[in-house]
């Protein structure tokens, strides 16, 4: 189970889904073009945790930046990133352990 924690609410990220699909479910506002690595306009900071990569993208990332459209989560991690509309009810993570 892979909990992500935003700026404004937790979720769990579903088997096959990429964290951008997450982020649009659970009502995130995240820009986007390509949704593959290559324009890098789907841009976040990483607060916490670990996210890795198939193959490099193209589109350059500063330190601490990931590319939601084509990572790949590796545990819990915290994004800054704000929900801008309504989606499905965050995760009460009271119950889940998040060492971040
Ligand atoms: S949408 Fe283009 S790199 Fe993510």
């Amino acid at each position: 189970m892979t909990i992500i924690t935003t700026t404004d609410r937790s979720f769990q990220l579903l088997k096959g889904e990429t964290l951008l699909d997450g982020l649009e479910r659970t009502g995130h506002e995240v820009e986007y073009q390509c949704r593959s690595g290559y324009c890098g306009v789907c841009r976040l900071t990483l607060l916490a945790g670990e996210v890795s990569y198939d193959d490099p993208p193209l589109a350059y990332l500063g330190q601490s930046e990931i590319l939601p459209c084509c990572c790949k989560v590796n545990g819990p991690i915290r994004i800054e990133c704000r929900a801008g509309r309504q989606g499905e009810l965050p995760v009460d993570t009271d119950q889940y352990s998040l060492d971040l």
